[in-house]
């Protein structure tokens, strides 16, 4: 018998793969990589959970995901991104939702942030020289706000900011809708 819950994502240094099968795990679902899965693939579920990394203020991967949820008319679709922005920075993270789905989407759609963090030794070069320019930018910047500051600080080497306890207002949600 199929699982009616399907975990999916999309992750390049594995904060993302780690959270994916976390919420897996803990709601007993199935976990995918999004590259892997046909619209039959998703279709046969009633709760897909997509996640995806941020990346430049993008959450890679959602288009294509919401665009398969949309097409298997998923039942029941949510959504989580991580970081490396802390989880205390609500103001920071509301920004990127808000960059990334619709007003009429944020209000459909159930979304949550999951801090991830930095893996230079897994990212591939483009990211890498990315991280390079972002970092020269912040140290160039004058006035900096405390939250600019500290991530300055934060993205000289790898950090890893993830934690299993964060996934629980998704799997409450989850379970809340059965
Ligand atoms: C080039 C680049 C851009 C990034 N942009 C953001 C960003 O806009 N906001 C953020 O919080 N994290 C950003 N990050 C951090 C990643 O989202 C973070 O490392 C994520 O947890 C990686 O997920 P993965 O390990 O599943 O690939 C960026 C990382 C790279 C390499």
């Amino acid at each position: 018998m199929k699982q009616p819950i399907l975990v999916t994502y999309r992750s390049v240094t594995g904060f993302t793969q780690q959270y994916a099968q976390w919420i897996a795990e803990a709601l007993g679902g199935a976990c995918r990589p999004l590259a892997d899965l046909s619209k039959d693939d998703m279709a046969a579920y009633g709760t897909v959970i997509f996640g995806g990394r941020f990346h430049a203020g993008s959450v890679d991967g959602l288009k294509q995901a919401k665009a398969l949820a949309a097409a298997c008319q998923v039942p029941r679709f949510l959504v989580f991104a991580t970081g490396a922005t802390p989880a205390a920075a609500q103001d920071q993270i509301a920004a990127a939702w808000a960059a990334n789905l619709t007003p009429e989407e944020a209000a459909r759609i159930p979304h949550f942030y999951f801090p991830g963090g930095l893996r230079y030794e897994a990212m591939p070069l483009g990211d890498k020289l990315m991280m390079k320019a972002f970092s020269a930018m912040l140290r160039r910047k004058k006035n900096k706000t405390p939250d600019e500051q500290a991530m300055a600080e934060a993205i000289t080497a790898s950090y890893d900011l993830s934690a299993r306890e964060h996934i629980a207002p998704l799997v409450d949600c989850v379970t809340g809708m059965e």
